[in-house]
């Protein structure tokens, strides 16, 4: 399985995912701040990959502090978490670890720091297994959406390199895959940043699975021709009422497949349901820096001086999407109410 953020006895150590698909190649934080950078940077990117690694971040942060009194270390802890939680804004999951590093770390209080220093650890880990465990669970419940065979369209990259390993939307395909669908994916390449072109392709060609990458304005036309039978995309952040955030260009593909009537279906973690959030106008996007619009690889493609937009991702809204997959079980509309359901810790079926 493709190692896309792993704890070593030497630091947190991340695939880059700037280098990939041409060099594969890995950096190893040491510190909070050189992680807060390599999520900032995209070198770890995806809403579950961001969120364990910022649990690492907080874990090391803590291992490195030099704090003698409990006190000392809660103001290092409070000031990992903020820079930690300043790196990206639109991935809900990132908050959802830093909450729950939060909550850990009350707990252990009044324990002698070298206990909450190996407790953090112990719990940023069991989030990167959770993560697989959730895929996995996700995939097998998502693949029998999935159709016998026929083009599968997805936008981004939400596989491995998105989440610790198996992935959400690549996930449902990579089961569906292993249960004998013969699926063929059409991986938009995803502007500016080419997630789907870099990172999509490299990983289903790694496993095998016929992959063909279209950009982004082919779309329309595939699913006009009738070579896109289904549909699935992770997401960064969905709403009470189902609204879902993802990379941009989300919105477009299911527009499009309404039109056409084809299966729109959103597969995400738990970690990825923000039931405080009521719908998405309230989901903040990022706005990244021009040049990943403006520059290819370095070469300026825009008349100098011109004004860029550059925003990472849009939001879908819930009347769009098909279903909604998680580890617990497949949420349909309305949203309010089944993805409230699911939340609940004992629930495992369809809703
Ligand atoms: O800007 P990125 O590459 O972090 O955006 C990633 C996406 O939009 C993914 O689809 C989303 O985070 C889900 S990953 C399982």
């Amino acid at each position: 399985m493709i190692q896309t953020l792993e704890w070593t006895d030497k630091g947190v150590r991340f695939i880059d995912q700037t280098k990939l698909p041409m060099e594969e190649t890995y950096v190893n934080c040491t510190n909070y701040e050189q992680v807060a950078e390599v999520i900032r940077g995209m070198v770890v990117r995806g809403a579950p990959a961001i969120g364990v690694a910022a649990a690492m971040g907080i874990a090391l942060g803590v291992q490195n502090s030099k704090a003698q009194s409990g006190g000392d270390l809660k103001r290092d802890f409070d000031q990992i978490c903020d820079v930690l939680g300043k790196t990206r804004p639109t991935a809900v999951n990132l908050f959802w670890a830093i909450r729950r590093m939060q909550d850990k770390f009350e707990t252990l209080r009044v324990r002698p720091i070298a206990q909450i220093q190996r407790s953090l650890i112990e719990e940023a880990k069991r989030m990167h297994a959770e993560d697989i465990a959730a895929n996995q669970a996700m995939g097998r419940l998502g693949a029998t959406l999935m159709p016998a065979s026929g083009g599968v369209l997805t936008h981004c990259n939400a596989g491995a390199l998105a989440t610790c390993g198996y992935g959400t939307a690549l996930g449902v395909i990579r089961a569906a895959f292993e249960q004998g669908k013969k699926i063929h994916v059409y991986a938009d390449e995803t502007r500016p940043f080419l997630q789907g072109s870099r990172l999509t392709a490299w990983e289903l060609m790694k496993d095998g699975i016929p992959t063909t990458v279209i950009s982004d304005n082919m779309s329309g036309a595939m699913m006009r021709q009738g070579k896109i039978q289904a549909i699935v995309v992770g997401a960064d952040r969905i709403a009470a009422n189902g609204d879902v955030a993802n990379k941009i260009g989300t919105y477009t593909v299911a527009v499009l497949a309404k039109e056409h009537g084809i299966p729109f279906y959103v597969a995400a973690p738990i970690s990825t349901v923000d039931l405080e959030t009521p719908d998405g106008s309230k989901i903040p996007i990022e706005q990244r820096n021009p040049r990943e619009v403006t520059h290819i690889a370095g070469q300026q493609m825009v008349p100098e001086g011109v004004g860029i937009e550059n925003p990472a991702f849009d939001v879908t809204p819930a009347k769009y999407v098909t279903a909604i997959v998680t580890e617990r079980g497949i949420a349909r509309a309305p949203y309010e109410g089944s993805l409230k359901k699911l939340m609940a810790p004992e629930t495992s079926v369809e809703v």
